[in-house]
């Protein structure tokens, strides 16, 4: 069959031939890919950057998408850590980490959509105890699942919703309550939720900023680490831990497990084309130039 094929990490893929995908468990089939999103996470396993990644190669990348199961089902899947990714005409899938679709499903959206939606969907209902009316800071909100993490938080029943991000003008297609810069965010001091898309130095300067900015420091403010775009590390002086009633947890894969992001994926799913979603389609063949495109906001959807 053909696929995206990396052969070296921190090289975009080629296309090329690769060996037709088998089966290895009962629970295991071969399904037709139909769409397989080029998120962030995809960019670090083929750059063998990821926590998880195997460190083989070749490697098909792809850790998502949507395709067509034998028994006819429309199916969006996750993969485990594997070195056959889904940006291929064929993958194998576990049945039990898939969900089906819709019929009338839309494989693009769902393929751009599920992975930074479920950002933030299992942070507020697996890692915190989010109630509805809290206020909630997406920090990173311009990216695709900063602006998801918006309409997610909207969607579970926040009170006010914040954007912040460091180019005012994506900030301004943001559809949030209010929309801030990094420089600004001492009007968000008071809010209940982080999500934290960034890291880095802009989280270093804001935990400062939102911990002293408060009005009232007993008030529990818990900051969601999801994303890691402007640095791996933050410095966190001690005085934030104790001036003010800080939760810092992070979200991803580990930190929930995978059973309870698999009964997310299926609560998701039913609602994931009422979410704004900016999906780019690209013929598998032309997933070279695709990869080396960083500029574009919208979320390359790879359709073998
Ligand atoms: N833990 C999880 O479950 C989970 C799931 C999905 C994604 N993520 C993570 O979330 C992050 C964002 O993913 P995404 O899908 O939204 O990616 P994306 O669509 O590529 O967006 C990346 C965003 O990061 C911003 N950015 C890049 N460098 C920055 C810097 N130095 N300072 C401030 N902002 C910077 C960009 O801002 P501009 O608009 O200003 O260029 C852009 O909006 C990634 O780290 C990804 O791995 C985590």
């Amino acid at each position: 069959m053909r696929a995206a094929v990396v052969t070296e990490f921190g090289t975009p893929p080629t296309f090329r031939e690769f060996a037709e995908p088998r089966p290895r468990t009962e629970d295991e089939v071969v399904v037709d890919v139909l769409a397989a999103g080029l998120h962030p996470r995809v960019r670090s396993q083929a750059g063998g950057e990821h926590y998880t990644g195997r460190g083989e190669l070749p490697l098909v990348p792809g850790i998502d998408g949507v395709g067509r199961a034998p028994d006819g089902t429309l199916r969006y899947f996750v993969l485990p850590d594997t070195s056959l990714g889904s940006m291929a005409e064929r993958t194998v899938v576990d049945l039990r980490r898939s969900v089906v679709l819709p019929e009338d499903a839309d494989p693009i959206t769902v393929a751009a959509g599920m992975n930074p939606a479920m950002s933030a969907w299992i942070a507020l209902r697996r890692r915190i105890g989010f109630a509805a009316g809290q206020d909630v800071l997406v920090l990173g909100a311009t990216g695709n699942a900063g602006r998801l993490a918006v309409q997610v938080a909207k969607h579970l029943g926040a009170g006010r919703v914040i954007a912040a991000g460091r180019d005012p003008e994506k900030l301004a297609g943001v559809h949030a309550d209010d929309a801030l810069t990094f420089g600004e965010l001492a009007k968000a001091a008071d809010v209940d939720v982080v999500l934290d898309y960034v890291w880095g130095p802009p989280t270093t300067g804001a935990l400062r900023t939102i911990v002293t900015e408060r009005a009232d420091r007993a008030r529990p403010l818990t900051w969601v680490e999801i994303g890691s775009v402007a640095g791996p590390s933050i410095e966190l002086p001690s005085a934030a831990l104790r001036a003010a009633r800080l939760q810092l947890v992070g979200s991803g894969q580990g930190s929930v497990p995978t059973k309870d992001i698999v009964a997310e994926l299926r609560a998701l799913v039913p609602e994931i084309e009422s979410f704004r979603i900016d999906a780019r389609p690209v013929p598998l063949q032309d997933v070279g130039p695709a990869w080396r495109d960083t500029r574009s906001t919208q979320r390359v959807v790879v359709t073998p």
